[in-house]
């Protein structure tokens, strides 16, 4: 909790990707855990590698470190990053708001989060998509705010507004655009746990009591810091799993069934995201 990036990082780092593309998108979409195949659909890409841009926060997750790739999506430019990293990597708040504090320093005015998430809610069935309408940030509330330390005025203010964090209407955009597709998309309240551990049951009781509909270890940081700089922002959870304090006797998942269901998620995720980026223009 100690560090604080600077103005001067996040320009070193913008510099950096400056001098290696030409691309100016507006749009930026942040990839979960198992949602890459979006950023191969990507038309004439320019594929940075994360572990090459100074002061990036480089993702251990998967095995491989990430990387930003712009390029066409719908006919609009559009900004990709694949491999984001978490709190529980180790990384400070405040080195988690750099890649959107950069992403707003290349242009981006809209920011589309996508993560993968427990299912709290019980009418909820792995392999929904959920639009997010609000978060709990848990580690936040708790002094793991990205915007900890001095504030920056020339980028937002000290106690920035969080109601309708996420733009009311992208969330209209997004349901929109899944009808559009032939789909129903739940919405709900997103749980933001600092992980790596799952939840006990009492702890998944505690979230649901809280209002929680999905519980997810990343997104609210960077939501918090894209609505402190003004940015919009869409979010939308892959329910991969659910997780139920109490589940019905019968109705366990294998590991399988959750990988199965974080895969037909993403055919439609990637459409809601393609309908939304049309409709921005
Ligand atoms: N809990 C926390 N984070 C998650 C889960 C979960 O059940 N599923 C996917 N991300």
């Amino acid at each position: 909790m100690g560090t604080t990036i600077t103005a001067a990082e996040i320009a070193d780092a913008t510099a950096d990707i400056r001098s290696k593309t030409t691309y100016h998108p507006k749009i930026g979409i942040v990839l979960g855990s198992g949602l890459s195949s979006l950023a191969d659909t990507v038309e004439q890409p320019v594929s940075l590698p994360t572990n090459e841009i100074p002061h990036w926060p480089v993702s251990t997750v998967a095995g491989h470190s990430g990387r930003l790739v712009f390029g066409y999506l719908e006919g609009r430019e559009v900004l990709v990053l694949q491999g984001r990293s978490h709190f529980y990597e180790g990384y400070d708040m405040s080195q988690l708001a750099l890649p959107p504090r950069v992403m707003h320093a290349l242009g981006v005015k809209t920011l589309i989060l996508t993560n993968a998430a427990g299912g709290l809610n019980p009418s909820f069935q792995a392999g929904d998509l959920m639009v997010i309408r609000d978060h709990l940030n848990f580690p936040g509330m708790a002094g793991h705010n990205p915007l900890y330390g001095p504030n920056d005025n020339s980028l937002g203010p000290r106690f920035p507004d969080m109601t309708d964090a996420y733009d009311p209407e992208l969330r209209t955009l997004a349901h929109q655009a899944a009808r559009n597709a032939g789909f129903e998309m739940q919405e709900g309240v997103y749980a933001y746990v600092a992980g790596p551990s799952f939840e006990t049951p009492a702890e998944l009781r505690f979230l649901q009591f809280a209002g929680g509909d999905a519980v997810g270890m990343s997104t609210a940081p960077s939501t918090v810091t894209a609505r402190h700089m003004g940015m919009r922002v869409l979010g939308i959870s892959t329910i991969s799993n659910m997780a139920l304090p109490d589940p019905v006797p019968g109705t366990q998942q294998s590991h399988e069934d959750v990988l199965a269901a974080g895969q037909r998620a993403v055919p439609r995720l990637i459409e809601v995201i393609r309908g939304v980026v049309r409709e921005l223009g």
